[in-house]
């Protein structure tokens, strides 16, 4: 993950410190710069989010351009040591990365060999030194660079200085990176949101490439020699106002209603031809879902979704798993891959070996200049808009309408029945928050919890698995979740007075089955918090510690009507638990390390 940033031009530590910002929410552990002019490069570095790096900036009157870093780490602890920027040991070059470099233990050793010394518990450390080693074997800063690429195996998107010269470096390898120019002022960044206000067009860096900028302009360079890259035009959704909202994420659950009616309004013209060209619907035998994290529970519900409608079979595989599982793929498959950022590594991945072995695959992404978005075979966007905080909220809500539009293109070209999203339209009509004030009360009788179980049928569980995975990332509860009709065959024995069990019962076909399971947990003390959209009787609820009622809509788009207050709960658990849920500890919008 991480975030690195370079500028060329007037007071680059306030650029710098401006853009890391926002960039943070690629990583917050440490942060750092190098900024000034040739022979004069002062660093900054800080433990924690930017501002406590901006207050120990020193800007200086003559500082002409700069490197920055918002740190993730992969390797090390992240302390002011391991922060990067990461120095040569005659302190000539000076380099930011965004990546891990996987030969770095070899090379550490190597260059130990060779008289080098190395202060930092880095992978990233091993590239400054390797700059210094090629310095002393070939002429000039492009060849160094060269050689010292094709040296590392592994991502990276670097940010480069030399000391001694006026400009940066870059390069890139699985690891996003994108540079702009305004007149003599150059930008480079992991995200192109840093180029607003500073450039109408960027330039997106194929993996393989570098290059260097400075004021004159911006040369890349590929193994062959000098290379062209097209600009593309920066176009992008406005997202860094909180409005009256206190954080990024309670914004963006309230966000959701409005990315309903985006896809809407967005699928309702759409072309479905168009949008699936090139593949052989008669072939197609399976369709496999992959993710990670909360795209990965969009996966599973996606599967389901998919299967209902088509009949055709589908499965719902982690990313990280699926790459090292030689799952079974072909031209008769169809690999989906659902992701918000568009950047996560070991989705990424998966999309690569799914078009080695002949798959069509289909990106349903957020961020539209995304990798993965450009690597798919098709395209379906999840039009939720700009995503801020840790904790995917909207984006999921999102992936899960457009999942079921999916759904309902898929069995058109199967021949099954004419595409509508009527469904969606129907929960656009029907919509609700639901009560946000039973949500605060048990937000305030989780916060003392740590030991919480949530159980499900079917989709239900899926739900389960998202709600769970909320409140972990945002409150720090250890949260488990499980399938209903599973309780009796081992973690029945977890259960006493001190458990809550939180029961997901909104499908009628598995409603007396799952409620049944409830009463097994209350036998054994259990205090039962259900969690329904039926009215039920009060004989069959009076004995549950909490009941939360939520609103009824036909079809799988219940499920967007059952996690949002998931969501909320969560928000609200974190914030009375004096956590910022925007930033949790330990984690990072983006995964752009496998
Ligand atoms: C979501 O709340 C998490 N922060 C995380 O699980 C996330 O969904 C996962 O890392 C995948 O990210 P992506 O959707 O950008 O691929
Ligand atoms: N591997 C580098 C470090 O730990 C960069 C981390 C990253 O980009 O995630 O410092």
């Amino acid at each position: 993950m991480c975030g690195i940033v370079g500028y060329i031009g007037k007071e680059p530590s306030k650029i710098l410190i401006n853009k890391l910002k926002k960039l943070e929410y690629r990583g917050y552990d440490s942060a750092g710069i190098a900024v000034g002019s040739v022979n004069n490069i002062r660093i900054f570095k800080a433990v924690g989010e930017i501002k406590n790096l901006e207050k120990t900036v020193v800007p200086a009157k003559d500082a002409a351009f700069g490197i920055g870093h918002t740190r993730w780490a992969t390797h090390g602890k992240p302390d002011e040591t391991n922060a990067h920027p990461h120095l040569s040991s005659d302190r000539k070059w000076i380099v930011v990365h965004n990546g891990i470099i996987e030969n770095y233990a070899v090379l550490k050793e190597k260059l130990s060999g060779k008289g080098y010394a190395f202060y930092s518990e880095t992978d990233t450390e091993v590239i400054a030194k390797l700059l210094e080693y090629y310095s002393g074997k070939t002429c000039g800063d492009l060849n160094i660079i060269a050689e010292t690429l094709a040296a590392l195996k592994g991502s990276f998107a670097l940010g480069i200085i030399n000391a001694e010269k006026d400009g940066i470096y870059f390069a890139k390898n699985k690891s996003p990176l994108f540079i702009a120019r305004n007149g003599e002022n150059v930008m480079l960044a992991s995200d192109i949101i840093c180029f607003k206000g500073f450039a109408e067009e960027y330039y997106a860096l194929p993996d393989g490439v570098f290059g260097f900028a400075d004021k004159n302009g911006i040369k890349f360079f590929d193994s062959i020699g000098e290379t062209d890259i097209k600009p593309c035009i920066l176009d992008l959704d406005e997202y860094d106002d909180l409005n009256k909202y206190k954080h990024f994420m309670l914004k963006e659950i309230y966000e959701t209603k409005s990315a309903v009616k985006n896809i809407l309004e967005y699928y309702s013209g759409i072309n479905i031809d168009k949008v699936f060209s090139g593949c052989d619907f008669g072939k197609i035998k399976r369709i496999k879902f992959v993710g990670c994290g909360t795209a990965y529970h969009a996966c599973l519900l996606g599967a389901i979704a998919v299967e209902e409608k088509t009949g055709i079979e589908c499965g719902a595989f982690v990313a990280s798993e699926f790459r090292y599982s030689d799952p079974k793929i072909s031209e008769d498959t169809l690999v989906v891959l659902i992701s918000q950022s568009g950047e996560t590594a070991d989705t990424l991945a998966a999309l690569e070996q799914a078009k080695v072995k002949g798959a069509y695959t289909v990106a349903i992404v957020n961020v539209e200049y995304s990798t993965l978005k450009k690597g798919a075979h098709a395209y379906l966007p999840i039009k939720a808009g700009v995503e801020i905080a840790v904790a995917s909220t909207k984006a999921f809500s999102a992936q899960l309408v457009v999942l079921e539009i999916f759904a309902e293109m898929l069995a058109e070209k199967f021949g099954i029945k004419h595409a509508n999203f009527e469904g969606v339209r129907k929960l656009y009509e029907n919509f609700d928050y639901g009560n946000v004030n039973s949500y605060k009360l048990l937000a305030d009788a989780l916060r003392y919890n740590d030991r919480l179980f949530m159980i499900g049928r079917g989709r239900d569980y899926c739900i389960a698995q998202e709600a769970s995975l909320k409140i972990k990332e945002t409150s720090y509860i250890n949260s488990d979740t499980y399938y209903a009709g599973e309780l009796k065959h081992g973690f029945l024995a977890l259960i006493d007075e001190q458990t809550y069990v939180i029961v997901f019962a909104t499908q009628k076909n598995v409603l007396q089955k799952t409620l049944c399971n409830a009463e097994e947990a209350r036998a054994r003390g259990a205090k039962i918090i259900l969690f329904t959209c039926f009215d039920l009787d009060q004989s069959e609820t009076e004995n549950f510690y909490y009941v939360i009622k939520i609103k009824e809509i036909d079809g799988g788009l219940q499920n967007v009507l059952s996690i949002v207050p998931w969501q909320i709960i969560a928000y609200y658990t974190s914030v009375s638990k004096g956590i910022n849920p925007d930033k949790p500890r330990n984690l990072a919008k983006s995964v752009t390390v496998e």
